[in-house]
């Protein structure tokens, strides 16, 4: 485990920057988030990313951030809620990293997303649909993806906390 970095994956609102933030003040390690990579290498949002370049640009972008986080030591990453989702991204990722699934069902996730407009994905008439939708399609390719999975339906230092268990850093 030691050096093995840690990918924080999941549904979108699951938790993932939280409690990287969390896990990253626990251990000292560095958090970074594929996301806010992306953002910065392209010089635009993620929203502006899918409007103007497309979502398969974006996926481009994502998997080139995954290959370059693989290669890395000791992070703790908040990956994008696609990017698991993709065998290239869970094939780059699996070698050096624990894949680490934060669970948290749809109403929660709806209940917490509800009044976001920043994932490109959900921006649309029935968000609740949207989410189901997406959750039933992306559920099954999470859970064969993850080394470990935890709840992520309880507070964040809770979840922090099962995850350092999970990965035997505690
Ligand atoms: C996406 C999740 C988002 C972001 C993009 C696409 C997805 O990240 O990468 O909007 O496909 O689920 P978060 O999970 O951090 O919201």
């Amino acid at each position: 485990m030691m050096n093995r970095n840690i990918v924080l994956f999941g549904f979108m609102g699951c938790g993932k920057s939280t409690v990287g933030a969390e896990l990253s003040a626990n251990t000292g390690r560095e958090l970074v988030d594929t996301d806010r990579l992306i953002e910065q290498t392209e010089g635009m949002t993620v929203s502006r990313i899918f409007a103007e370049r497309g979502e398969q640009y974006f996926r481009d972008a994502e998997h080139r951030i995954c290959c370059e986080l693989a290669g890395r030591e000791r992070l703790i990453i908040s990956a994008g809620g696609g990017a698991l989702t993709f065998p290239r991204n869970i094939e780059a990722l699996r070698k050096g990293c624990e894949l680490v699934l934060i669970d948290v069902p749809p109403e929660v996730i709806y209940q917490r997303l509800q009044y976001d407009t920043t994932r490109p994905l959900l921006q649309c008439e029935d968000k609740m649909a949207a989410i189901r939708d997406l959750y039933a399609r992306r559920d099954s390719i999470y859970r064969q993806a993850a080394d470990h999975t935890v709840n992520g339906d309880q507070p964040r230092g809770f979840v922090a906390l099962d995850i350092m268990k999970a990965v035997g850093i505690l």
